[in-house]
């Protein structure tokens, strides 16, 4: 399969982790490079449902190898939660999973300034999961964080979480919330990094073996393109660097080992949290949720839903350098009658055939749609191109070719077998 980097297009929650269970097949190693547990990334496997938020995906299959490589940041007690709560479905989790000693904590002051700063910010604020991911990398990018590598030395870690927490009580204050119990908080933490102590590697090495070796390597991006913190919609977006770029620094593989970029993108366009979303319809997002579908699968919040956007997925191809797409959740399309696609922006005289970076020009945009016909037969159980009507096969083609990039997947269900490789 080659290396490969699996990025999501939109704005997350495409089905990268029903892609990347399927990719996982023919890898060796996956690897995840950023992010936190703000990821939920579901898998089907014979009616079995796993939601995976920071272990990799390909956890699922037997014999890979999976790593949490230097760039995802890591609050260990949801991390040794996870991981109970994966062995207690039959999933075995041995020497399997690697943890990277270089990857920063996220830490309780993480997650509740989170929140509080999502309070103070009123009705601007971003919609965070409230797992702590901003705060987390600001200590990373400030150099004031604790890693991995500290949460396993039991003094080290005592005496720099002893000062953190001091330092961020007082912050706490400020905001008017109550402080947090070095005591508590430290007895919690120790208990977790003796769990995951086992899993602590060297992964850059790790992986760096594992390339000399010839094995094949699967980068499981996390969040999607329009959530990165330099290419999204800024303030609307994560921290890390969702886009390929980011699978490069936080994993140590240089880019020139990289052999392939996939696209995951829905066959319409989610959001969840707040920022612009052009293509956005109500009666979209109802028809999807009275199906039972589109609700987040780390917060449960209803996603909000649009049409698909051309514009944002071939921005996505450009930055990402996308080869190949899979593109996902085509089933959900096939009750409409007609289905439209953005293919252009327009702000009062001006149109843009790209993504504006003025958060406030784009919030303003209004998309200039195409229409195709829709098939409204059901296409769950096509297994092959042919078996999928020929209106369902334009509309595939049609959105591959707006994007730029190469028809490689199509996935008509949330199962493994549900997927057409192209
Ligand atoms: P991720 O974060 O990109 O891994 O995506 P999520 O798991 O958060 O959300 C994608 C949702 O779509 C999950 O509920 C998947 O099980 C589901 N899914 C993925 N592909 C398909 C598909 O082709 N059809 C249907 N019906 N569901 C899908
Ligand atoms: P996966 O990997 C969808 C969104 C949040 C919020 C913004 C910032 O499952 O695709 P954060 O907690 O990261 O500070 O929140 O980013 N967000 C996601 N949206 N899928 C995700 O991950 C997301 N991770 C974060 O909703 O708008
Ligand atoms: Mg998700």
């Amino acid at each position: 399969m080659a290396n490969t980097i699996l990025v999501g297009a939109q704005w997350g929650d495409e089905g990268k982790g029903k892609i990347i269970d399927v990719l996982t097949e023919q890898a060796d190693v996956v690897v995840r490079t950023q992010g936190g547990n703000n990821a939920g990334h579901t898998v089907h496997i014979k009616g079995q449902k796993y939601v995976l938020h920071l272990v990799p995906s390909g956890i699922l299959r037997k014999q890979k190898v999976c790593v949490i490589g230097n760039g995802a940041v890591v609050d260990p007690v949801s991390l040794v939660e996870e991981i109970e709560g994966l062995r207690k479905l039959g999933v075995k989790i041995d020497r399997n999973l690697y943890l990277s000693e270089t990857a920063h904590l996220v830490l309780p002051y993480h997650r509740e300034l989170d929140a509080q700063r999502e309070i103070v910010k009123g009705k601007n604020k971003i919609g965070t999961t409230k797992r702590g991911i901003g705060p987390a990398y600001g200590d990373k990018a400030a150099r004031t964080g604790l890693r991995v590598v500290d949460l396993v030395k039991p003094e080290r870690f005592k005496q720099q979480l002893e000062l953190k927490i001091k330092e961020n009580n007082g912050i706490l204050k400020a905001f008017g919330a109550k402080p947090l119990s070095f005591k508590k908080v430290h007895e919690e933490y120790r208990a977790a990094g003796d769990y995951l102590k086992p899993f602590v590697a060297n992964t850059v090495i790790l992986l760096h073996e594992a390339v000399r070796r010839g094995d094949d390597i699967l980068f499981e991006g996390a969040q999607g393109t329009f959530l990165d913190i330099d290419h999204g919609t800024y303030p609307f977006v994560t921290s890390s660097n969702t886009t390929a770029g980011g699978a490069c620094t936080g994993s140590g593989i240089p880019p020139h080992r990289i052999d392939r970029v996939v696209g995951v993108m829905k066959a319409y366009t989610t959001r969840v949290g707040e920022g612009p979303l052009p293509t956005e319809n109500a009666e979209i997002a109802d028809m999807l949720h009275a199906m039972g579908r589109e609700f987040g699968a780390t917060t449960g919040r209803p996603r909000r839903c649009g049409w698909f956007d051309s514009v944002a997925t071939r921005h996505a191809a450009m930055v990402n350098g996308i080869d190949d797409l899979a593109i996902t959740n085509i089933d959900g399309l096939d009750s409409l009658e007609t289905i439209k696609v953005c293919i252009g922006y327009r702000d009062g005289d001006r149109q843009y055939d790209y993504v504006p970076n003025d958060i406030e020009v784009l919030a303003r945009c209004q998309p200039v749609y195409a229409e195709f016909p829709g098939w409204r037969t059901p296409t769950d159980r096509a297994r092959k191109m042919s078996d999928l009507p020929a209106k369902t096969r334009t509309y595939l083609k049609a959105l591959a070719e707006l994007t730029g990039a190469k028809l490689a997947i199509a996935s008509v269900g949330p199962g493994r077998e549900q997927t057409i490789l192209i």
